[in-house]
């Protein structure tokens, strides 16, 4: 019997764990309150009425972090499971405007608009990765005539803008879809150097460029490499930071000494 419901709950945290992360979350508040309803309805039973809103809210937001815990969210997602019903409570009884809520949530969206879609933040490349990248130009120029990069989701330009202004580099290209980051990505180009497009990596065709570096997450990767090795020229170099694809054994691992321990791999096409 008990393996049984084992089984079931295990069963169908499997079929949830495929939902968006958002629609999960939404749904789990849901049922939090749901779960809610049901003690109000039964606690005067054992507590006489009435009883304190902050308390409710309280017991709301642990149910749902035992809940998403349960159906196997991430970390990040228990935090804010816990300060949704609060910061909604709190909105509420400070008659928040809910206008500056929608205005934080576009900024948020045109800022991070492809964590939603992709599964992929902004966050960027630090000046110790741009100096490996340099070094990579360096060893592919003694080889190569000269070096096509390309930053997929290049964020706020400083790959592209950087690799630009390196010797034996023709071509410093980026692509971008988030709007903020696009924007200024554009805006700094223009400034510094390079090339920025408002295009998807997926739309992006890569058999121009020698030097491919993303840093994305773990999600993309394994599509992302049917992408590069089925486009990207024979004796061309894919570069990932943080994220390596799965089951490919990489040409080249580089460890770099900064603060983030930031690993490299190195695919050599
Ligand atoms: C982790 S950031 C890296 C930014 C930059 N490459 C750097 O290293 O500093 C990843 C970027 O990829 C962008 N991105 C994610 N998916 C994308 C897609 N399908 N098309 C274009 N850009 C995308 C995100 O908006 C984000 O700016």
């Amino acid at each position: 019997m008990v393996r049984k419901f084992y089984d079931v709950v295990q069963r169908v945290s499997v079929f949830l764990s495929k939902w968006p992360k958002i629609v999960l979350a939404l749904l789990i508040q849901l049922l939090g309150l749901a779960i809610l309803a049901l003690g109000v309805f039964f606690a005067p039973y054992f507590f006489s009425p009435p009883y304190s809103s902050w308390a409710l809210v309280l017991v709301q937001a642990v149910l749902s972090v035992l809940i998403s815990r349960w159906i196997g969210l991430p970390v990040w997602w228990l935090v804010i499971q816990f300060l949704l019903p609060i910061g909604l409570y709190a909105g509420l009884a400070l008659a928040f405007n809910p206008v500056w809520a929608l205005l934080l949530f576009a900024v948020l969206w045109l800022l991070f608009r492809n964590a939603l879609t992709e599964r992929v933040p902004l966050y960027l490349t630090n000046s110790t990765t741009r100096q490996a990248l340099k070094k990579l130009t360096k060893s592919l120029t003694e080889t190569q005539e000269d070096v096509r990069f390309m930053d997929l989701g290049c964020g706020l330009g400083g790959n592209v803008v950087f690799m630009s202004q390196q010797r034996g580099v023709a071509q410093a290209t980026g692509v971008e879809t988030a709007p903020i980051p696009y924007a200024l990505s554009k805006l700094y180009s223009k400034i510094g150097g390079g090339e920025i497009f408002a295009q998807d990596i997926w739309k992006t065709d890569l058999s121009e460029y020698n030097l491919v570096y993303a840093f994305l997450s773990p999600e993309p990767m394994p599509k992302l490499w049917k992408k590069v090795s089925s486009e990207m020229p024979k004796g061309s170099l894919f570069v990932t930071n943080s994220f390596a694809v799965p089951d490919i054994e990489p040409s080249d691992i580089w460890q770099l000494s900064d603060g983030r321990e930031t690993v490299l791999y190195l695919y050599q096409i």
